[in-house]
């Protein structure tokens, strides 16, 4: 054809009316590399009128079907590992095992839901009446969860894949329909996954997936009057939709500043492993990595000798050699790094390595005696740099940590179990990791952030326990 893949719609894959299309560009040769159609408005009315009207069947379809199509598409998601890993490594520049890691892990977490769904679906409560003062044994009250109706799902271009089914799954199996906008970067990759749904043969129009301009049809879909629920995963734009979104139910997750805080007694050489894989894993490109390591000036010296000598071991360069480096994901985002870089030079930042950047490859960068009027001590660099904060006191670090407006994740890195839970405590964030770097993962963990981090908890059952609703019948006795 004419080289633009097609968006899905009614169980089928379509070219837009507008005849307009979104080039992909790559980040690593920073040309063209994919087209994907720029959608109309009118395109997405209709894919939501079908996403009504499937989801009404679709609620009533046996728990035990869903979960049986939900297994079909997990298993197509393994076999398509190959594909839908080379087209993340092409738009997204991901290294290309974690690509295919991706895929996997997206498999899997869709065989979760559909077991985890059976189970907690399955069950609802019975309650009765005269435990409240005043009343008989009269009532007798069912409680069952039920389905919201049509989910939006827009990941972001870190995980195309894996952040659109964690939002994908737990809605089809809850009895929701699916209308997906993939980010720009990765909406090819995305529209493989939407493939995999499709020959596991979920009925047309249950599940769509949109592609097009934020310009066109970004706020026409998260303000569309059909939409019963947004789940999001991104940056502030997340804050405009909550403010602009209806009274439906959001979950949100938009980032973070993550800090590992390093305790005089921590073992400095798992802290240093894992600042460096937290900071540095996709480049630093995840919600979840290390963004502020702030270290106890007792031990600073010894630490950052150990991640300095790790850094120097990371390689630089292709996603497709599997590069532990790879360009970042456009030309905006290198030049914004870039700059967060200039601010901390000019304050006088201890620079571990030399500044290098070719193109969108920014080679990894630790800045040391990091101060807190620079802009990298609070902003989220979303790249391979990782300053270091030289604190005296632990209260100093936890003050640092809850003085940022994001509270995703932090960690801590100490021998003594007691100090590090009185930290957890304190520590503002939606998650605490104890002796290791944040992550989201396993995936069935709750996940959620507070403050600008975001809204509500994903994780399989919480994902799938926010995308219902629960009804209740009330017997009442004579
Ligand atoms: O980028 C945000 C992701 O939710 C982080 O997931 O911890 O598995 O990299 P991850």
């Amino acid at each position: 054809g004419d080289g633009v893949f097609k968006y899905y719609s009614s169980g089928e894959w379509k070219k837009s009316s507008s005849g307009k299309s979104v080039p992909i560009i790559n980040p690593t040769t920073r040309q063209p590399h994919f087209k994907v159609q720029a959608c109309t408005q009118e395109e997405v009315n209709k894919l939501m009128e079908e996403a009504k009207t499937a989801q009404k069947s679709w609620a009533k379809t046996p728990l035990w079907k869903r979960a049986e199509l939900l297994h079909k598409a997990a298993a197509l998601l393994k076999e398509h590992k190959v594909p839908i890993a080379e087209c993340l490594v092409k738009e997204i520049a991901k290294p290309s095992k974690d690509a295919a890691t991706e895929a996997v892990r997206s498999g899997d977490l869709v065989s979760y839901c559909a077991e985890e769904g059976v189970r907690i679906l399955g069950e609802g409560k019975f309650l009765v009446s005269d435990s409240f003062p005043g009343n008989e044994r009269t009532k007798y009250c069912l409680t069952a969860k039920i389905p919201l109706g049509v989910i939006l799902a827009i990941p972001p271009f870190n995980y195309p894949v894996n952040l659109a089914v964690s939002k994908i799954a737990p809605a089809l199996i809850a009895g929701n329909s699916i209308v997906l906008k993939p980010p720009t970067q990765g909406a090819v990759a995305a529209l493989h996954m939407v493939h995999c749904f499709h020959l596991a043969g979920f009925p047309k129009g249950l599940i769509s997936c949109v592609t097009g301009r934020g310009s066109e049809i970004g706020d026409f879909l998260t303000m569309h009057p059909m939409v019963n629920c947004i789940s999001f995963t991104g940056g502030d734009t997340g804050i405009a939709i909550s403010k602009k979104a209806g009274m439906i139910p959001l979950q949100m997750e938009l980032g973070g500043k993550d800090a590992c805080i390093i305790l005089d007694d921590a073992d400095l050489d798992l802290a240093a492993a894992n600042i460096v894989k937290g900071g540095f894993s996709y480049s630093g490109q995840r919600c979840t990595a290390v963004k502020v390591v702030l270290v106890m000036e007792s031990v600073a010296n010894a630490l950052v000798d150990k991640v300095k000598a790790k850094v120097a071991k990371l390689t630089v360069g292709l996603p497709e050699d599997d590069s532990d480096i790879t360009p970042v994901v456009t030309e905006s985002s290198a030049n914004f790094i870039e700059g967060l870089v200039v601010d901390a030079k000019q304050k006088g930042a201890t620079f571990c390595q030399e500044y290098r950047r070719e193109g969108n490859l920014i080679w990894p960068l630790l800045l040391d005696n990091v101060r807190s009027d620079m802009r990298i001590a609070w902003e989220e660099p979303f790249g391979p740099v990782l300053p270091v904060i030289r604190i005296t006191s632990v209260e100093e670090g936890i003050h640092h940590c809850n003085a940022s407006n994001f509270g995703l994740q932090g960690c801590v890195f100490t021998r003594d179990i007691s100090k590090a839970i009185l930290i957890s405590d304190a520590m503002e964030t939606g998650t605490v990791q104890i002796n290791s770097a944040p992550a989201r993962g396993p995936d069935h963990f709750p996940f959620q952030g507070l403050k600008d981090s975001g809204i509500g908890s994903q994780g399989i059952t919480n994902s799938i326990n926010m995308m219902t609703k629960i009804k209740t019948t009330v017997i009442n006795l004579p």
